[in-house]
Formats: structure tokens, sequence, C-alpha cells
């Protein structure tokens, strides 16, 4: 059976920098309990999620050395979609001129691995070439006197370019689940603002990301010391410290990027995972744990060995 291979990856972040200070400054908060409680020292905010899915885009199709109309099918992952209708991966395709299919799917901060895994299945039923973007703009959808939330969105997107390869390609195995009777702990009614019950979610995500890595890692007959790069989806730091001690991966196996970025939702693993390439973490043949969490509730895991 054919696997897929990441050839090419890409991000984008707007260029505006919003500091904790900056935050400070209109609301009750400080740089000191927010860099505490979070983690997080700054965040990229400005954009849409079109804009921010095409510059990610078009960065890593020029990785993979692959232009638009060789592409089957773009897989968006997104829980702040530009608009209800069209889908926003209908603007991403228009102007990156990708061929094939085009989807958004929304199942909040664990989209892009949702996306990743749904990837790999299309090429399993025969896609070439699969676009993966996880793309977000929560601060348009955060109420900026809410101090619990100001804190810690964040915007920005990530890209990965998967293709069919002969071997058996790099998805060793993955894990996806969700509860719904959870669904109240994080929401967002339509034209409405965010609404997080913080508390709650970090108690259940530090479960989620422990229960469905431990779950993906036994599928691939693997144990957390085998992991070589743990890639978590970024909300706070405390969650992903607790996460990682209760998986026993070491300090130094997982990448971080949540004090220059803050939650981006469906963008946040990918940016991490580019993070982890670009610094060297990530190398070919290495075992790569990814794992996400979000509102739903959902969660998603994926083990990777990079390169295939
Ligand atoms: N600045 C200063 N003080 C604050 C702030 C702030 N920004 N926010 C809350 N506080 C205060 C509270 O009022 C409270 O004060 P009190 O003790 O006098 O009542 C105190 O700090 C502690 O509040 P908690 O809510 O218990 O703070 P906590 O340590 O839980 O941190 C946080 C809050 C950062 C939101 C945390 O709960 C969290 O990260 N939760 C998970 C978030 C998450 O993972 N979300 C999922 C993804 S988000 C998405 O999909 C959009």
């Amino acid at each position: 059976m054919p696997g897929a291979i990441v050839t090419g990856w890409g991000i984008a972040v707007p260029d505006k920098i919003v500091t904790n200070d900056d935050l400070s400054a209109t609301l009750d908060t400080n740089d000191a309990w927010i860099t505490e409680r979070t983690g997080i020292k700054q965040r990229h905010i400005g954009g849409t999620t079109s804009e921010l899915a095409i510059l990610a885009g078009r960065q890593a199709l020029e990785r993979a050395g692959r232009t638009g109309p060789e592409i089957d099918l773009l897989v968006l992952a997104t829980t702040t979609a530009d608009a209800v209708v069209p889908g926003t991966s209908a603007t991403v395709q228009d102007a990156l001129g990708l061929g094939g299919g085009a989807f958004d799917l929304n199942a909040a901060c664990s989209g892009f691995v949702y996306a990743l895994v749904v990837a790999h299945g299309m090429v399993l039923a025969g896609a070439r070439r699969v676009l993966v973007i996880g793309s977000d703009t929560l601060s348009r959808i955060t109420d900026w006197d809410d101090r619990s939330l100001a804190v810690i969105v964040g915007d920005g997107a990530g890209a990965v370019v998967l293709e069919a390869t002969d071997g058996p390609g790099q998805l060793l195995s993955w894990d996806l689940g969700a509860d719904g009777s959870l669904r109240h702990l994080l929401k967002c009614d339509t034209g409405g603002y965010l609404f997080m019950n913080g508390r709650e979610i970090f108690r259940h995500a530090v479960r989620a990301v422990v229960d469905s890595s431990l779950a993906a890692l036994d599928r691939a007959g693997m144990e957390p010391s085998d992991v070589d790069v743990f890639v978590p989806h970024q909300a706070n730091a405390r969650i992903i410290a607790a996460a990682r001690e209760r998986l026993g991966i070491p300090e130094e196996r997982c990448v971080v990027t949540i004090d220059r970025y803050g939650n981006t939702s469906s963008a946040s693993v990918p940016l991490a995972l580019a993070d982890g390439l670009e610094t060297g973490l990530i190398r070919p043949g290495g075992r790569v744990l990814l794992s996400g969490f979000g509102g739903g509730m959902t969660w998603a895991s994926a083990v990777l060995q990079w390169g295939g």
C-alpha cells in the first residue's frame, strides 16, 4: 500500500506583534501573570484566515517544489472561517490555483492533526498530493475586554504538502476522539464571541493529550520513551508541561512556541512542527508525536516517522 510523506512546509503570522505589556495597557492584567499562568510573552494579531492560509500554503508548495495544479486536494483546518459560505478553502484554492477538491474542516484546535490524518487517508484512496493547512484568526472572535481570553489568543497559519510515496510512508498510527457532551466548555455562537471555561478545559486537556498520545503510541507499538520529538498543541505552557511530564517525555524533546505565538488554534501544531524542523530537532527518521485538543471537545494524535 502506498503511504505519504511531508515534502514541504510553510508558516505565516501577521506582522503586528502584541506583547503582554501592550495588553496590560488596556486590560486588568500584567506580564508576570500572563507569563506565569500561560507561558505567553507575545502573539501576532491581524489578517484574515484565508490571507494567512494562502501565505503558508504558498511557502509549503515552494518548499515541496510543487505548483498549484499539481495538488489533488486541499484540506483546510479552521475554526474561524472568513465566512459561513463559501468555505475559506475556496478562497485559498483560487489564490493558489490548486487542482482537485477543496474543503474546510473544523475540529477547533485539534483541526490540523485531524486534517493530516484525513489527508493520509485520501492518499491511500488515490490522491497523489494533498495540501494540508491549519489557519486561524481567533482575534476576530475574541472580546478584547475579556482578559481570560484576550491574553491567550494569537493568529497564524501553518501548512504541509503531503505526497504519495511507494514505501509505507510516515504515518505509523493515529488517534482521533471527540466528546460533544463537553461542547459547552468552549464555544462561539454565530456572530458572537468566544466563551471558554478555562479551568475545566485545562483539566480535560491534560487527560485528553495524555490518553490520546498513549493510544496512538500503543497502536504504533511504541512507548513514550521511543518519541524523539513531541509536538503538542500550544494552548498553555502549563498544559504542555503537565502532559509531557505525565508521558515521561524529557523537556528537550518537546517543541514549545507558545511564548512567541500564543494559542493559534488550528495553526498551533503546524507552527510548532515547522519550528521543530527549522531548529533541526526533527530529523529524517525521527519519531514525532503530534497531539492536539480543543473545542468540541476534540482531540487528535498522530505518530510519524519523519520522511517515511
Ligand atoms: N490577568 C490577571 N489575572 C487574571 C487573568 C488575567 N489575564 N485571567 C484570570 N485572572 C485571575 C482570575 O480572576 C482569578 O482571580 P481570583 O483568584 O481572584 O478569582 C485568578 O487569576 C486565577 O484564575 P483562573 O481562571 O483559575 O486562572 P488559571 O490559572 O486557570 O489560568 C487560563 C486561566 C490561562 C485561561 C487557563 O485556565 C487555561 O489556559 N485554560 C485552558 C485554555 C485552553 O486550553 N483552551 C483551549 C483552547 S482555546 C481555543 O480553542 C480557542
